[in-house]
């Protein structure tokens, strides 16, 4: 009998696209895509962060990189029918936190072909190609070419070690004519003014960038209808988009001007000007960002130089739901052959990589800043109650076990933990480190400096090369956080949403979101949790061992040195044999979470 699964699974397949164990989506109240019929429109992708499978534990993202194709294609058409344009936009991080892209040997083995069968009009590097040189080697060897007229680095160059020099990473510029409106559009590439990467690679500050001849001659290109700047810099509170703004009205003043922006993971659109707005389309593609831009001049179909042209955006939640409502098509025509043929080839990898092997099965939703700290629903609970006692349970002297919450970066939901849960859950591959026999006194004061007047004082007094962010724990999108604050519990519209997700407020209003949402409630958490080991808090011990995980080992150590104890790394020693945080969590998943 149970040869008829596979058939069966086969066939469900074929039928509804995306990832076969991907949830359905669950119908929730749309919103119209604003777009532009006989103006520009534009889908937006940034942060996915090899996230091309979709989401499979949450319906409202559940759609992969082969619906996006599809959808994709029917917008296209929908721009030839109606004479306007669609472009497509994606401003990097397409590497790292996921295991699609981290799990295989060497990481990325099959994004890069899935990746690539989308068409794109732009693209550009994030931070995550260039941290690793051989990352950025391959970034430049095979994505750069998969996308020869799209990729522009406009502030990046690599080292190329058979010349002996740094040379362009990709066209600093690019110039082209939109298909069907002949919209005249000059496109930038930037990254922000970023110092983390790999020596093979190095990033020109914009501030310097911007001065040089060869930006301020394509600034005075004729015949330019639009400035598309798309890079990895988020549209707000960015000096870099600031300053790129104002070069270009130096230069023109009345160009309309489109930002593309990513990096800071969340939904935003700014309002530079009247001509000048810019989008930025989260993260892990939960979103595909949709802009469109009305009243722009083009060079065909008789239009002439309009003189008000209005930006208008909404944040796409990455569903088959979504996508076939927006393209007017449903479960039998929304699929296209190449999308149908890209969702086959990420489920192929996923199982090669055995990404569905499950260690056991969550009985609840664990929440890391959904949910109270401490509270039976918080992750950060589940961790200093029940994970860290039972696996340090055996460390033969008194410890104190502490760990940073940042080393958890996703929420563990009901149902299958699996290989793939372990990447997304804790990516880091770093393991535990302590010291023995430290006093009592200031090891029982590490975690409170850390948490504490920690962060910033701790932070300006460690070596650079550990970003302070790193230490924190992820905060939820500033947009969801700004609601909180805002709105209340105010509800937008008069239906009463039920699907809980992102409920923007940008500069143009609180309707961004295709998907009129339930309003989800974030608390802060903790920068460092802790549990004692191996002896009872109204024992008064002379010494204890200090254990942590390597990632904050700089922190520890000046907190230390603060309480007066000072340590360096020699007198520092290998824990739990070497086992990381992912082995930790994921085999006391496997000895505690039974299935079924
Ligand atoms: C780059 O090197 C790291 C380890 O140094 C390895 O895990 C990774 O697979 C390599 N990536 C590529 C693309 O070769
Ligand atoms: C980068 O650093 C490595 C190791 O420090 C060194 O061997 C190499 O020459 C450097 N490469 C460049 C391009 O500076
Ligand atoms: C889907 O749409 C097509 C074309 O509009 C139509 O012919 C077909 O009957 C629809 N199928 C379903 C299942 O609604
Ligand atoms: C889709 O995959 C099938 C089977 O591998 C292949 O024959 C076909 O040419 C592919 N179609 C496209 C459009 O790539
Ligand atoms: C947590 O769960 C325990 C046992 O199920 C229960 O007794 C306790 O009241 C719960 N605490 C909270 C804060 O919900
Ligand atoms: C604690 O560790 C020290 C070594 O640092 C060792 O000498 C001592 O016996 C240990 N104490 C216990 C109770 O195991």
């Amino acid at each position: 009998m149970f040869s008829r699964i596979p058939l069966l699974l086969a066939f469900l397949y074929s039928v509804s696209a995306e990832q076969p164990s991907a949830p359905s989506p669950i119908s929730a109240p749309l919103r119209e895509l604003p777009w532009a019929s006989g103006g520009l429109n534009f889908l937006h992708t940034t942060d996915t962060h090899g996230w091309h499978g979709g989401h499979l534990q949450e319906a409202q993202y559940s759609a992969d990189w082969g619906d996006y194709i599809s959808f994709a294609h029917h917008l296209r058409q929908r721009a030839d029918d109606d004479g306007s344009d669609l472009l497509l936009v994606d401003t990097g991080d397409r590497v790292e936190g996921n295991g699609l892209y981290d799990a295989s040997d060497p990481k990325g083995r099959y994004t890069f072909d899935i990746f690539k069968q989308q068409r794109m009009d732009v693209i550009t590097p994030g931070n995550h190609e260039l941290y690793l040189a051989n990352t950025s080697r391959r970034e430049y060897d095979e994505v750069v070419s998969d996308f020869r007229d799209a990729y522009i680095a406009s502030n990046l160059v690599i080292y190329n070690s058979k010349s002996g020099k740094y040379e362009a990473f990709a066209p600093r510029y690019r110039k082209f004519t939109t298909k069907n409106r002949g919209v005249r559009v000059l496109a930038f590439g930037f990254m922000f003014n970023f110092h983390g990467n790999a020596n093979n690679t190095f990033v020109q500050p914009v501030q310097d960038t911007i001065k040089e001849q060869w930006f301020q001659d394509a600034l005075r290109t004729k015949d330019v209808d639009l400035f598309l700047v798309a890079g990895h810099v988020p549209v707000r509170d960015s000096q870099e988009y600031d300053l790129i703004y104002r070069a270009i009205r130096d230069v023109v003043w009345d160009t309309p001007i489109v930002f593309f922006g990513g990096h800071t993971h969340i939904r935003d659109f700014r309002k530079f000007e009247k001509k000048a707005y810019g989008i930025e389309s989260g993260r892990y593609m939960e979103t595909l960002g949709f802009l469109s831009i009305s009243g722009v001049a083009g060079s065909k179909n008789g239009v002439i130089a309009a003189s008000s042209p209005e930006f208008r955006r909404s944040y796409i939640d990455n569903n088959l739901y979504s996508m076939r409502h927006h393209s007017g098509t449903n479960s039998s025509s929304f699929s296209t052959e190449v999308g149908r043929n890209v969702s086959e080839s990420i489920h192929a990898a996923r199982k090669a990589m055995k990404l569905d092997h499950t260690f056991g099965c969550a009985p609840q939703d664990y929440w890391l800043n959904r949910a109270a700290y401490p509270s039976n629903s918080s992750l950060l609970s589940l961790l200093d109650t029940q994970v860290l006692p039972d696996t340090f349970r055996d460390m033969k002297n008194a410890s104190i076990v502490i760990t940073n919450s940042g080393a958890i970066r996703f929420d563990i939901f009901k149902g299958p933990f699996t290989t793939d849960t372990t990447f997304l859950v804790s990516p880091f591959t770093s393991g535990f480190r302590m010291l023995r026999s430290v006093p009592y006194k200031a090891a029982s004061q590490v975690l409170q400096l850390l948490n504490n007047e920690g962060q910033i004082a701790l932070k300006d007094l460690v070596d650079g090369s550990v970003r302070a962010k790193d230490l924190m724990p992820p905060l939820p999108p500033v947009s969801l956080r700004q609601n909180v604050n805002v709105f209340g519990d105010q509800q937008v519209l008069g239906e009463q949403p039920t699907v809980p997700g992102y409920t923007t407020i940008d500069d143009a209003g609180n309707d961004g979101d295709d998907t009129i949402h339930q309003r989800i409630q974030f608390y802060d958490v903790p920068n460092v949790i802790g549990v004692d080991v191996g002896f009872s808090s109204d024992e008064k011990l002379e010494t204890v061992d200090l254990v942590y995980n390597e990632f904050i080992q700089d922190w520890v150590l000046v907190a230390l040195q603060y309480l007066g104890k000072k340590y360096g790394k020699e007198d520092t020693e290998e824990a739990l044999d070497g086992r990381t945080m992912t082995d930790v969590i994921s085999g006391w998943v496997g000895e505690h979470w039974e299935c079924g």
